[in-house]
């Protein structure tokens, strides 16, 4: 049974005293034997958000990282630098990375490498954009996009399902557009590493998460937890979609 993942997604906001208000209000409301949880703010604000929560059941992840290990790159950062800090997760290939920042498979699949390399666990986006879904191209640009995980260590990886159409519009999959594209998508990493380790990978969904529309989503058999943006930047809404989780089958 794959343990429910719920990963917060804080994009380009927050400050250091924020980040550390919410670490300290959540930290009390994570249930240890619950969902795993990971809050992915700023660069700059890692350094406060590791400490916080060190010795506490929330690991902290980045939002991107460099697929060098050091050198000529103003104004990247390299993964060791981030494994360094107790950096435990990285986002890789977000949506808003590939379309506003030039960042494609090839590039997504270097920085997942890199970031495995230097010991982080890898959160690893793709989806489709409207016009893909609406042309029916759905499974051909997952199947595309799946393809650059080909050599990472599926032990260390989750893949987020975040149909762009979906992030930040208030507009999410259906639970069932979401199960289907997490069975699809099982199935191309069944392809890459095997069917028992494909089994193990836990499949994300990432869009328009709310407390109100968490439950439904997460119940799906192949929705393993949520990448979660907006709604991630509240406490009370973010502890809120990871108590929505539900329990796994016990004797599991
Ligand atoms: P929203 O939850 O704000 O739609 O963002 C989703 C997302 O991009 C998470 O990575």
């Amino acid at each position: 049974v794959r343990r429910k993942l719920i990963a917060a997604n804080w994009k380009m906001y927050g400050s250091c005293t924020r980040v550390q208000d919410f670490l300290e209000a959540l930290i009390p409301r994570v249930d240890p034997a619950g969902p795993e949880v990971v809050v992915c703010p700023p660069y700059t604000l890692l350094p406060v958000a590791v400490m916080v929560a060190t010795g506490s059941p929330v690991a902290i992840g980045a939002q991107n990282c460099h697929w060098a290990e050091e050198g000529a790159f103003t104004g990247e950062v390299a993964a060791p630098m981030l494994a360094e800090l107790g950096v435990r997760w990285v986002i890789v290939g977000h949506s808003e990375r590939r379309r506003l920042f030039g960042e494609s498979d090839e590039t997504a699949a270097q920085r997942a490498a890199a970031a495995q390399r230097a010991g982080l666990s890898v959160i690893f986006c793709l989806g489709e954009t409207l016009e893909e879904r609406e042309q029916g191209h759905t499974f051909a640009v997952l199947e595309r996009q799946s393809k650059a995980l080909e050599g990472l260590e599926p032990n260390v990886l989750a893949v987020a399902y975040e149909p762009v159409w979906a992030i930040g519009t208030g507009r999410t999959a259906t639970p069932q557009q979401a199960q289907e594209a997490h069975v699809f998508l099982r199935r191309c990493l069944a392809e890459l590493f095997g069917d028992s380790a494909a089994d193990t990978v836990r499949v994300l969904y990432g869009g328009s998460v709310n407390p109100g529309n968490a439950a439904v989503l997460l119940s799906e058999k192949d929705v393993d937890g949520a990448l979660v943006g907006g709604a991630s930047l509240d406490v009370g809404s973010f502890s809120d979609i990871i108590r929505s989780a539900p329990e796994p089958p016990t004797g599991a």
